[in-house]
């Protein structure tokens, strides 16, 4: 019902706006023009709210230096207390920008040249970025994948682990193969950090993004959290992408001063004013907005699970338990990284993220973003359908 209320089916034309997604393809896939299904973010408006929020703010015409309210950190503790059950003390949130340079402020602040840190791919890959351009050092702890299912491989993770290894980035939820991890893995996950003195920092940017009935556990809600980092940020929630912001909640004191430092040595400015006023309209107004729009990806998962199944079923859709990016096999096709990519951008002029991208384990998948209008992304399924489909016409 609420549904009705908010048009998640409007087509808004993007060209012209200087968007990655539409008109930033070129660095990625060498040319314009592809079909967007690529970089995650939304192809809809934010809640009327925050539009309105914004309008006012810039209506008053003077934009000087400026600080984050405690209105702001409160709309940010209301959410994840109403959303997630979650209790967040003030005194635990220190400033970010965007969660990569939050991130990588992380990196910084606790880690040496020639350390090492852990990730598990295929994850999302700017990950590795952070690590490898500041001198740190990649140890994959790969995710395995049984019967249609991804997992951790925590006797992996237990062997990797050196004297070098310093900390763990986690992808909570988990960009790109979908999984929301349950309260027990994380609990094994943690106690394997904290008996071997590694920093935990958890990207829980997709956390909003979770179907039933799986349930999001924040890091943040396990007993013994003293040596983590939880990276919050409505970015992508509210579609919020180019006017980022975000929060690190550190419950030590000590984690909570070194990363503070570390924002001030950088002099990183975590105070853009429409990305302030953004995030506390979307936060303090946004519960509706976002139930429905959960419930329009719901719908478009199911949408995209019954077309594969029906026009493609040599793709094999790993349907996600949360995150609005469907993670598909293709290696049933039999085919090589380079055509499978070739056929994709050349001939079914789609941008997808390639799975080589993500790390090991990526070969032989493409991650499709469905958070675009039902329309938009029946048209982007036709396209793979005409190239991979059974009967080339659904
Ligand atoms: C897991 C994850 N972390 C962080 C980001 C990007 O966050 P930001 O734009 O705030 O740096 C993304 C965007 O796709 C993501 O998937």
């Amino acid at each position: 019902m609420e549904l009705k209320r908010y048009n998640f089916d409007e087509k808004i034309d993007r060209h012209g706006t200087n968007s990655v997604k539409w008109e930033g393809m070129t660095k990625m896939f060498g040319r314009e023009g592809l079909f967007p299904m690529w970089v995650a973010d939304m192809d809809f408006k934010v809640p009327q709210e925050v539009i309105n929020a914004i309008k006012a703010r810039a209506d008053h015409g003077i934009f000087g230096y400026t600080f984050r309210s405690e209105n702001f950190y409160n709309s940010i503790i209301g959410w994840m207390k109403r959303r997630h059950n979650l209790d967040i003390k003030r005194e635990w949130i220190v400033d970010g920008a965007g969660v990569v340079s939050a991130i990588t402020i992380a990196v910084l602040a606790y880690t040496n040249p020639g350390d090492e840190i852990i990730v598990q791919p295929p994850v999302y890959y700017p990950f590795f970025r952070v690590v490898k351009n500041n001198g740190r050092i990649i140890v994959n702890n790969p995710l395995r994948f049984e019967n249609g299912r991804y997992l951790m491989d925590f006797e992996d993770l237990k062997r990797k682990i050196s004297r070098r290894t310093k900390m763990m980035i986690l992808c909570n939820p988990h960009n790109p193969v979908g999984r929301v991890w349950t309260h027990d893995e994380l609990e094994t996950l943690l106690k394997i950090c904290n008996d071997n003195d590694l920093i935990l920092a958890s990207d829980e940017i997709h956390s909003d993004f979770i179907y039933a009935p799986n349930i999001h556990t924040s890091i943040l809600s396990l007993d013994s959290n003293r040596n983590t980092l939880t990276f919050l940020a409505p970015n992508k929630t509210f579609n919020l992408a180019g006017i980022p912001s975000s929060v690190v909640v550190i419950p030590e004191k000590r984690l909570r001063d070194e990363f503070q430092t570390m924002v001030e040595n950088l002099d990183i400015e975590t105070s853009n004013i429409f990305s302030m006023v953004a995030t506390q309209a979307a936060y303090t107004y946004g519960d509706k907005w976002f139930d429905a729009l959960l419930e329009y990806l719901t719908e478009n998962l199911n949408f995209l699970e019954s077309f594969i199944e029906e026009h493609i079923p040599k793709v094999n859709l790993i349907k996600p338990e949360g995150t609005y990016l469907a993670w598909l096999d293709f290696r049933k096709i039999g085919l090589s990284d380079e055509d499978i990519s070739r056929l994709i951008i050349d001939k079914a002029n789609l941008a997808l993220d390639d799975g080589n991208l993500f790390g090991i384990g990526g070969s032989g998948f493409q991650r499709m973003n469905i958070a675009m209008p039902r329309e938009l992304l029946l048209a982007g399924l036709k396209k793979l359908n005409d190239i991979f489909g059974d009967e080339k016409n659904a």
